[in-house]
């Protein structure tokens, strides 16, 4: 059969799509690029702000014309949601899309051969699935495929800290870390099959505890030591971090392994003490500004990324502004900003003082004034700068190709398909928003 699958969501879900592929591969399915040639349509979907679940809910209106369309030329089509909105809201699922032949939550995708033989034997049935299994979905799943030079690595999955406005817990389970052997074992894969950049993935990574072959368990730090010995292997990330796990052995990766990158993804969500609290983070301002200042004297040329809520329950107009200040202080290269979003079933949602939603539309495009101006301003500082760049994908033009600097920008280039896969030193000629362009020194060949 052919498959189509449409990722909604974080990294870890585009890492869990690949595993869903690999998985599909494995069966002798392979991939179409147009969804209506698609014999499976895969939705992988996100809970974390209202608009992920909508934005499904109209996909999957569309994928059922698909089907309809393609039962009266008399093909089949089945119709899977797999993530985290399965978990949370797989009633809503059955009853606005009735049509849907499968849904497994984000732990049990392992199952989806099981789960299409028995759609085989038994045509319109429904498998729902939202199990939090004993079993780890990682012993089941086919070796993970290289689909290019940079590749994600799941680490770690679930969370414990419970952040009042926060799904994740509920949709992807308490904390559990992959055994070292298996991460390095999966990483050499990756490597030798090409692989040059590996991201290191977990909800919160930097809370990874791994047992080795002896049971004793290990941190992230450990972890990164071992990766970076790992032949071959020339740029290493872990995403995403929680401030108040940011121990100090961590910390001295950034200044001890040249394979780890610059750059570091270290949400804040708010500048307010008050609002933290609230939002049940461990940490206040002061300790998250004690690790930026650790982390930069670690490595000076280290740059921060962050994620943002704004309007959670009870921000006033000062907690807002402490959060724009901060930000400033601390002059991020790229963030996330979000307005705060209910979600059922989490402590925030009915906490009261909800910001109106006129007042969270204000605040968000204010942050996002500032932050987008901080990101311009470091990518443009970036021009006549050298940096090595991984080359990942042709670009929209003909004759140009994407890549990413060490500090996660898009950088377009000119140049033909052999140099993909491949780091080039690049000279930046212009910086603007959200990608810088560059010459290749030295490229394969350039058109
Ligand atoms: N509303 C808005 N943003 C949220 N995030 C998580 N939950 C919510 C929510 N309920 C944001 C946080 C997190 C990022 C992945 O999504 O900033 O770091
Ligand atoms: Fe959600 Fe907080 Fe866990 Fe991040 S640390 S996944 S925001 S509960």
């Amino acid at each position: 059969m052919r498959y189509y699958i449409k990722t909604f969501g974080c990294q870890m879900n585009v890492y869990d799509s690949q595993r869903i592929a690999d998985i599909l591969d494995n069966m002798g399915h392979t991939p179409v690029s147009q969804i209506k040639n698609a014999d499976i349509i895969l939705f992988n979907t996100c809970h974390i702000r209202e608009k992920a679940a909508e934005k499904l809910f109209s996909d999957l209106g569309r994928a059922e014309i698909i089907k309809q369309d393609r039962a009266l030329e008399g093909k089949e089509t089945i119709i899977g949601v797999v993530g985290c909105v399965v978990q949370a809201e797989n009633e809503q699922i059955s009853k606005r899309a009735p049509y849907v032949n499968f849904a497994t939550g984000p732990l049990t995708y392992h199952r989806i051969p099981e789960i299409l033989e028995r759609i085989a034997r038994q045509k319109n049935i429904c498998i729902i699935d939202t199990e939090f299994p004993a079993e780890s979905k990682f012993d089941y799943l086919p070796e993970n495929h290289a689909h290019g030079g940079c590749a994600y690595l799941a680490v770690q999955e679930g969370c414990n800290n419970f952040c009042t406005y926060c799904i994740v817990p509920y949709t992807r389970g308490v904390e559990t870390s992959r055994p070292i052997d298996d991460v390095i074992n999966e990483a050499k894969i990756l490597v030798n099959s090409g692989v040059l950049e590996i991201n290191l993935l977990g909800q919160n990574v930097n809370s990874y505890h791994g047992e080795d072959a002896n049971g004793k368990e290990h941190n992230l730090a450990y972890l990164l030591n071992k990766m970076s010995e790992i032949e071959g292997l020339q740029r290493l990330r872990y995403t995403t971090s929680y401030p108040a796990d940011m121990t100090d052995d961590l910390i001295s990766c950034h200044k001890n392994l040249s394979k780890l990158m610059p750059y570091l993804h270290l949400p804040l969500q708010s500048g307010s003490d008050k609002i933290l609290k609230a939002m049940n983070r461990r940490h206040n301002t002061a300790q998250y500004l004690t690790v930026i200042e650790k982390l930069q004297n670690a490595n000076p040329n280290l740059r921060f990324a962050s994620d943002f809520i704004v309007g959670f329950p009870g921000e006033t107009d000062q907690d807002f502004e402490a959060t724009l200040k901060i930000a400033k202080q601390i002059n991020y290269i790229q963030s996330f900003s979000f307005k705060y979003s209910r979600r059922p079933g989490t402590p925030a949602a009915v906490f009261p003082n909800q910001v109106e939603e006129k007042i969270k539309q204000q605040r968000l495009a204010v942050l996002q004034d500032e932050l987008f101006a901080m990101q311009l301003k470091f990518n443009q500082s970036c021009t006549g700068k050298t940096m090595p760049v991984l080359f990942e994908s042709k670009g929209k033009q003909k004759g140009e190709i994407f890549g990413r600097t060490p500090y996660m920008q898009t950088l377009v280039a000119k140049g033909d398909v052999s140099n993909l896969n491949l780091i080039k030193n690049v000279t930046i000629t212009s910086g603007g928003m959200n990608s810088l362009a560059g010459t290749i020194i030295n490229p394969t060949k350039v058109l």
